[in-house]
């Protein structure tokens, strides 16, 4: 696992968005997993700024709330849209972001599985990660072997996503996410936290055990995982020292 610190959380999202162009330009036809929340919102406005090539590119949401339409302000549907797919050269087809709205939600999960299967695997999954350690919308306890799938959010969750709807009652129960497993299965993981909030959830995930209570804590046994983070998300890290050294002394082929 790579840990790489940055000052602020300018840095960081400059850091990603370079890692996201030197992919599309290495692979312009490149599979990505795209998060939502305030975490990647410069990182979008970046890769807008790049002004890159988007037209051969595939891309996957982690998770939707079912039953809010794609029209509804505070869906992941309307969030990626405003955010990213309304300023690049994406076609609509090969934008993916779940079906909160179907009335087979097993069936689209399967589908959605496959679809990412039959585009050959995502390469670079950018990741957020909630104060309780989630990552998509797998909560706490959720099977680290999970595929798409339905799940139920927590109080924790809907009440800090209150901040999108009008009030914490309005945010749905149910949502769809990616699983842990199909997280893990991706060529590349970039997970990204900022502030203060995020600064025990990245401690654990990083640097304590593997457990379902700290879902993030899952991406210890990726192969290729990094934890791009501000000075605030870091803050309850031991081997801050040692990530610093490695990532200043890395060698030239290595550098992202
Ligand atoms: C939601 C999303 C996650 C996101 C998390 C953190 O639960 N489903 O993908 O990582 O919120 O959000 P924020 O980046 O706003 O802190």
């Amino acid at each position: 696992m790579e840990v790489i610190i940055q000052p602020n959380l300018e840095a960081a999202s400059a850091v990603a968005a370079s890692v996201v162009a030197r992919l599309l330009r290495e692979k312009p036809n490149a599979v990505l997993g795209l998060p939502t929340g305030n975490t990647p919102l410069l990182l979008y406005r970046e890769l807008v700024r790049l002004n890159l090539d988007w037209s051969k590119v595939t891309t996957f949401n982690l998770d939707e709330y079912v039953g809010l339409p794609p029209e509804h302000p505070a869906s992941y549907h309307s969030f990626m849209r405003h955010e990213l797919f309304a300023h690049i050269n994406l076609p609509a087809n090969q934008a993916h972001v779940p079906d909160g709205m179907a009335e087979d939600i097993p069936s689209v999960c399967r589908r959605y599985e496959a679809q990412i299967r039959a585009c050959g695997g995502i390469d670079l999954q950018i990741l957020g990660i909630g104060a309780d350690g989630h990552i998509g919308f797998n909560e706490p306890t959720s099977s680290l072997a999970s595929r798409t799938r339905i799940k139920t959010l927590t109080s924790e969750t809907r009440r800090a996503n209150a901040r999108f709807f009008g009030s914490e009652a309005e945010v749905p129960h149910h949502v769809i996410t990616m699983g842990i497993g199909t997280i893990l299965d991706t060529r590349q993981v970039l997970l990204l936290a900022f502030g203060q909030d995020k600064a025990r959830a990245v401690a654990e995930a990083v640097e304590g055990p593997v457990t379902a209570m700290n879902p993030a804590s899952a991406l210890q046994m990726h192969p290729s995982a990094g934890f791009l983070l501000d000075e605030t998300a870091a803050s309850e890290l031991c081997k801050t020292e040692y990530y610093r050294w490695v990532y200043d002394n890395k060698p030239d082929w290595q550098k992202g």
